[in-house]
C-alpha cells in the first residue's frame, strides 16, 4: 500500500518541476470516484446539513466530472465557473493521500465556519457566508467534487464542489435565503450515516 503511493509523489514532483506547465500534478490528489474521497466530502456535507434540517445529498458523478473538468484547467487563480459551486485552494499542497483526503474535509468545514457571520434576520448572499449558505441550501439535493494538484501556482490544492439545484438563488429578494438556510435547530446526526 505505501510503495504506490511514494511512486505516485515522486512522479508528480518530477511533473511540478517543469516550470512552464501549470497542469495538474500526476498521482496526488483522490481521484474522483475514490470511495475515501467521497465519502469525507460527503460526511462533512451530511453532518452540517442534518443539523440545518436540509435533505441528504446524493453523490452525482457527472456533477462531479464537471468539477473535475474545471478544477483541473488548474488556472492561476481559482475561478468559479458556475453558480452553485464552492472552491476552496490551499498551499503548499498536502504532501500525500491522507493528508488530500484530511485537507478535503476541512475545507468543507471551513466554508461552514461562515455560518458565524450569517444574519438569520437578514437573510441575504454575501461572499462572507456564500459557501455556507450553499452547503445547508436545503432544496439542494445533488453534490458532486473534485480536487485536483495544481502546480505551478500559489494554492496548488483546490477542491471544487458543483451543487444541484444551485443554492443561493436571489430571484426572489429575502424569500428564498429564509426558506432554504435553516438555523441548527434540527437534532444532531447519529452517528451512522443511512446508508
Ligand atoms: C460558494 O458557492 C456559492 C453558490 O454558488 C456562490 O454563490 C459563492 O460565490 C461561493 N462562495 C464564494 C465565497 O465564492
Ligand atoms: C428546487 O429543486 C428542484 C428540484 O431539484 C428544482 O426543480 C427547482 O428549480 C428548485 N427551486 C429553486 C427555487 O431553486
Amino acid at each position: 500500500m505505501k510503495l504506490p503511493t511514494l511512486l505516485a509523489l515522486a512522479l508528480g514532483h518530477l511533473v511540478v518541476a517543469s516550470p512552464t506547465k501549470r497542469n495538474q500534478v500526476d498521482g496526488a490528489a483522490p481521484k474522483i470516484d475514490d470511495p475515501n474521497f467521497i465519502s469525507r466530502v460527503m460526511d462533512a456535507h451530511w453532518y452540517w446539513r442534518r443539523i440545518h434540517c436540509a435533505q441528504d445529498l446524493t453523490w452525482d458523478p457527472a456533477l462531479a466530472q464537471a468539477a473535475f473538468d474545471s478544477v483541473n484547467a488548474c488556472t492561476e487563480h481559482p475561478q468559479h465557473d458556475r453558480g452553485g459551486s464552492n472552491l476552496s485552494s490551499m498551499g503548499p499542497a498536502p504532501g500525500h493521500y491522507d493528508e488530500w483526503l484530511r485537507a478535503a474535509r476541512e475545507m468543507v468545514q471551513g466554508w461552514h465556519e461562515e455560518e458565524l457571520k450569517y444574519p438569520y434576520d437578514n437573510p441575504t448572499w454575501d461572499t462572507a457566508w456564500g459557501h455556507f449558505t450553499q452547503v445547508v441550501w436545503r432544496n439542494t439535493s445533488h453534490l458532486g467534487c473534485a480536487m485536483a494538484h495544481c502546480g505551478d501556482v500559489e494554492f496548488p490544492a483546490r477542491l471544487y464542489c458543483f451543487y444541484e439545484s444551485p443554492g443561493n438563488v436571489l430571484s426572489d429578494g429575502m424569500t428564498e435565503f429564509k426558506a432554504n438556510v435553516w438555523p441548527m435547530v434540527c437534532k444532531d446526526p447519529d452517528q451512522k450515516r443511512p446508508h
